[in-house]
């Protein structure tokens, strides 16, 4: 049975929601699920913007021959061409024969990749191109790297919607609730919101800041993500986030403590300095445990806060592991211009705040702060006041 949403009077959302699926990219959680939007307008020519994840493939199928009500696909607009939008392409071609897909020269090239037959119903468009559709007339802006190489964007510039492809999308599946004023998006998605840009599209920054600068010249009236909410308000809310994010400007002044510890002792130290801190009025604070929580949680919050303070033990004259691939991840996705404050913690030969400072000169803008504490297997009076200066000067520095 068909399950669809009106978006503006000749626009339907025709995607669907995954609830099944544990890990995104085989990789990040999404306990919420995942929503694969898909758009299909219903003009003189009936255009349907991106398809959905093989897996929500029934569904969706459904869901387009529902509004179509008889009429033939005229063109199906990709903008994105990662399977999670493009799997179901071949399989909307052989059921519309007559729909054209309308791409760019790289999606076609990655069709062609995936061995979709798609000879004889291309038609290739670059930025500044324009396509009418009837009532609607259309222009494509490229979007390279937000998130793969091929990604372009659609502007309906009779109606001002933009299909953003994977810009401005989140985890979550749509609880039937499709639009940002349904949602309490603040309290309910921006978790997720953020989780989702900083994992996926974190890396590429300054692509995502290229994006938002050809958008501000356009007039946006509604933004049409691939995955999550459709905005139809408050987009200087997102925009705002998008910014700050791309940029990699913490959102918060704040201290996110990630620790790593195998009996407790680095523990008990972090949670003396977490005290400290809120004894001295930061109380803005998040600590987590860097081997039960997973690592696209710990990005999210390290993209989040303005100080971080990482406690690691030493193993085996290293960093313990999960730390090691919170670092390397961190470092994968371009985190810049936080400030760091470093705990180690060992028993005969501790190294793993000499490794991690290390790691951190290897990436941009991120300031280490002097004041470093070394934990010999557990706080003592010594080690207590290097925390006390840690505290000190993870606050100064807040304030300077
Ligand atoms: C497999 C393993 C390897 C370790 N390697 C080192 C090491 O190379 N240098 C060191 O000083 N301590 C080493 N330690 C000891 C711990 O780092 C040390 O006991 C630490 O204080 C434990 O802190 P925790 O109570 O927070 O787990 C190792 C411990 C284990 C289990
Ligand atoms: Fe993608
Ligand atoms: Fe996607």
């Amino acid at each position: 049975m068909y399950c669809v949403r009106k978006v503006t009077e000749d626009l339907y959302w025709v995607g669907a929601n995954d609830r099944r699926l544990a890990l995104f990219e085989n990789i990040h959680p999404i306990p919420r699920g995942v929503s694969y939007n898909s758009y299909l307008l219903l003009d003189e020519k009936t255009v349907l913007f991106d398809t959905v994840d093989w897996s929500a493939g029934r569904q969706f199928l459904e869901n387009i021959q529902h509004v179509l009500d008889g009429r033939k696909l005229d063109y199906l607009v990709i903008n994105h061409m990662e399977p999670d939008h493009g799997a179901s392409i071949e399989e909307v071609l052989l059921r519309y024969p007559e729909a054209k897909i309308i791409s760019t020269e790289k999606a076609f090239m990655l069709m062609r990749q995936f061995h979709f037959n798609i000879d004889g119903r291309t038609e290739q468009v670059e930025e500044g191109d324009t396509r009418s559709f009837g009532k609607h007339k259309v222009t494509f802006v490229s979007a390279p790297m937000v998130h793969w190489p091929e990604a372009m964007v659609t502007y309906d510039m009779t109606n001002g919607v933009l299909f953003a492809a994977d810009a401005f999308g989140s985890f979550g599946s749509l609880d039937g609730k499709l639009f940002n004023d349904e949602v309490n998006f603040d309290r309910d998605w921006i978790d997720d919101a953020r989780r989702y840009y900083t994992n996926i599209v974190g890396k590429y920054g300054p692509h995502v800041q290229a994006l938002l600068k050809k958008a501000a010249t356009i007039d946006i009236k509604m933004i049409c993500p691939l995955h999550g909410p459709v905005w139809r308000s408050d987009f200087g809310y997102f925009l705002d986030k998008y910014d700050k994010w791309s940029r990699y400007e913490p959102e918060e002044k704040g201290v996110l403590i990630v620790y790593a510890s195998m009996y407790g002792n680095t523990e008990s130290a972090v949670n003396i300095l977490a005290s400290m801190l809120a004894e001295k009025g930061m109380s803005n604070i998040a600590m987590y445990d860097v081997s039960k929580t997973h690592v696209s949680q710990l990005i999210a919050e390290t993209f989040r806060y303005s100080h971080i303070v990482l406690a690691s033990v030493t193993y085996n004259l290293g960093i313990y592991p999960p730390m090691h691939d919170y670092l390397v991840d961190m470092k994968a996705l371009n985190v810049q211009n936080r400030t760091v404050g470093i705990i180690e913690c060992g028993s005969w030969a501790p190294k793993s705040g000499t490794l991690m400072e290390e790691f951190l000169d290897g990436m941009k803008t991120m300031t280490v702060l002097n004041e470093k504490v070394t934990v010999l297997s557990s706080l003592n009076e010594s080690s207590l006041l290097e925390m006390e200066q840690l505290a000190d000067g993870l606050i100064e520095s807040m304030n300077d």
